[in-house]
């Protein structure tokens, strides 16, 4: 097995592995078994095409589409995801997992640097089962009983930070509109439980849950903002400075994430995979 190193609370490096060459059955089978024990894994120095990229991914599983961005020339799969030097607005940038708001959300992200800016453009994860856990049991019995509205609408819909003319254009030609979807809701509990390890952990985030069913937007914000503020305390969050070449892989189920948006004037260049997950629990 290769060398493994953690990063902080969650999150390791694995080293001396190129994922374009062919892996084992074994291999891959050791590198998820590391993943589900630390929430997601880096890997530095690959040279991934997008084709290579999906190849790897698809080892992970059945590969999802992302309802709002068009891929790649080079491979269906791939979303690319740019700032260029003259935007503002990052995509990302608030403590979420990704495309909570559809019925069967991503098991895992897989996002691979392929221009970096000079510095900065870091990106928080966050350990939503620890966070969880920590909790006083009567507090996590009352949470256990709530489900959460999620939708896309308050960052993709009428409205939302992504859907005026400007936002449209910073985050490039490949953002697409899907009104309809835009304005969605979906019922999913606000604590899951993870389908592999059977862990439960914090799933409700401020850009993707309106509000708990029954409750008020107020009072909803109220609960989603403690919860945020609670997962997001430094015992919980490892932050990971992106190179040239990183790809690294979370578990979209009990991790939240923040690409962060300090790297004004320069540009950054990812390329995003995700792959199919289980309807929440
Ligand atoms: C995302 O939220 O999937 C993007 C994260 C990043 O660009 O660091």
């Amino acid at each position: 097995m290769n060398v493994i190193n953690k990063l902080g609370p969650i999150g390791a490096e694995v080293q001396s592995i190129d994922l374009a060459q062919p892996l084992s059955q074994v291999t891959v089978s050791q590198i998820r078994q590391a993943w589900l024990a630390h929430g997601f894994l880096v890997f530095r120095d690959q040279r991934l095409s997008p084709k290579a990229q999906a190849a790897f991914a698809r080892r992970w599983g059945e590969i999802d589409t992302y309802p709002f961005m068009q891929p790649v020339a080079e491979d269906p799969h791939v979303i690319p995801i740019i700032k260029e030097a003259d935007a503002t607005l990052n995509f990302g940038g608030d403590w979420h997992t990704d495309t909570s708001y559809k019925a069967t959300p991503p098991q895992a992200t897989m996002l691979y640097a392929v221009e970096v800016p000079p510095m900065g453009g870091d990106t928080l994860f966050a350990d939503a089962t620890r966070a969880f856990e920590d909790l006083s049991p009567a507090f996590q019995a009352m949470l256990e009983g709530l489900t959460g509205v999620y939708t896309p609408k308050m960052v993709h819909g009428q409205g939302g930070g992504y859907r005026d003319v400007s936002a449209k254009a910073q985050l490039g030609d490949a953002y697409g509109g899907n009104s309809e979807f835009a304005e969605s809701e979906v019922l999913h509990p606000i604590i899951r439980t993870h389908p592999e390890t059977g862990r439960k952990s914090i799933y409700c985030s401020r850009p993707h849950t309106h509000r708990i069913d029954g409750w008020t937007r107020a009072e909803s914000k109220g609960l989603i903002a403690f919860l945020t503020e609670h997962l997001t305390q430094e015992q919980y969050v490892t932050r990971l400075d992106w190179r040239q070449g990183t790809l690294a892989i979370w578990d979209n189920r009990c991790l939240f994430h923040n690409a962060l948006n300090d790297y004004q004037g320069h540009r950054r260049h990812m390329h995003r995979v995700i792959i199919r997950g289980d309807r929440p629990v």
